[in-house]
């Protein structure tokens, strides 16, 4: 063993294999994201969809949807799930600030639909057979949940639409005040955690509360319809991942330079926008789930 340690491919071999294993290439909205997203969601589904929500989780997740909401980030990278490692973003041409599901909408070998938006349109069919009650043997409809709830955080991070050089902002290598990070990575988390630590004592359960209370009579009631409306879900998956590249243009990339170091101004003048996109999130997230374990008549048609 000492032998193999102080051989110097070994060495190599396994610093490869724990960057590998400690920079994967991107995220979705950290932890914390999700579960917010996933917490406000759970929080506006109407009495069917919670149910089936709660009939579809695993025990241990004690009817917890926000519990589970990480799961597709943690199992990503797991031979098994390799497939899915390509659906938690969507590539944009540089500089283009544009997306069009015809031309983004694939993996790295340009196999179409395994994107984001192709992610959830294909979750959500697979979820509308549930009320079939014929559990649908070809897939599994508790996966499709988590990844279906996942994937509605991931589209509503901006820099999950962003452009294809430099993979979503991974590699704009910067500083987050005194610390390494990268562009991505501030949105993906940077934001939340500094707004957690400067304003909430590091306590999500205050910084849900005040998401909750921005929603059902702050800033943003005035808008909560307009986000949830929806007729056929892929004009509206069109719509949000638009809504992103453009946050990502002109928010993110914006005055952003390799190098540099991002602090007050950068963090005052985006959090507001990242809290917003988290809302968005999870009323839209409920909005699915409710059309989909809801009545058929308000629903989405079910695929055939
Ligand atoms: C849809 O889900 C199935 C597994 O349930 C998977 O094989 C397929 O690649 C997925 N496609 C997309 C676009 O997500
Ligand atoms: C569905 O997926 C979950 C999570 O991977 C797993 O625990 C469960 O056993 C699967 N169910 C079936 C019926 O395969
Ligand atoms: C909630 O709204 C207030 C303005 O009324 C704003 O200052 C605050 O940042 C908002 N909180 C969140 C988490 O968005
Ligand atoms: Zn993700």
């Amino acid at each position: 063993m000492i032998s193999l340690w102080r051989s110097s491919s070994f060495g190599f071999v396994l610093l490869v294999g724990l960057a590998f294993i400690l920079l994967p290439r991107t995220h979705g909205w950290s932890k914390e994201g999700h579960i917010l997203t996933c917490r406000i969601a759970q929080g506006l589904l109407e009495p069917e969809a919670a149910e089936a929500v709660e009939n579809l989780l695993p025990h241990y997740a004690n009817g917890d949807l926000s519990s589970l909401c990480v799961w597709p980030d943690q199992i990503r990278h797991w031979y098994r799930y390799r497939w899915t490692s390509s659906l938690h973003f969507i590539d944009t041409p540089d500089d283009a600030c544009t997306y069009d599901y015809s031309r983004d909408c694939h993996d790295p070998h340009s196999v179409k639909d395994m994107c984001v938006t192709g992610a959830i349109q294909n979750f959500t069919s697979q979820l509308l057979h549930y009320r079939e009650g014929t559990s649908d043997r070809r897939h599994n409809m508790t996966e499709a949940l988590l990844f279906l709830s996942h994937f509605m955080g991931d589209v509503h991070q901006p820099m999950h639409v962003g452009f294809t050089s430099d993979e979503g902002g991974n590699a704009i290598a910067l500083r987050w005040f005194r610390h390494k990070s990268n562009l991505h990575h501030v949105w993906d988390r940077e934001i939340v955690l500094t707004a957690l630590a400067d304003y909430y004592e590091k306590n999500l359960d205050s910084l849900q509360e005040e998401i909750v209370r921005n929603l059902t009579d702050g800033i943003w009631f005035d808008d909560v319809a307009s986000w949830q409306e929806c007729g056929d879900l892929l004009p509206c998956l069109n719509k949000y991942a638009t809504e992103s590249i453009n946050i990502a243009c002109k928010w993110g990339y914006e005055g952003v330079k390799s190098g540099e170091t991002l602090a007050d101004e950068y963090f005052n003048s985006r959090m507001p926008i990242v809290m917003k996109r988290i809302a968005q999130g999870g009323v839209r997230l409920a909005m699915i789930l409710n059309k989909v374990f809801g009545q058929p008549e308000e629903g989405f048609a079910a695929a055939t």
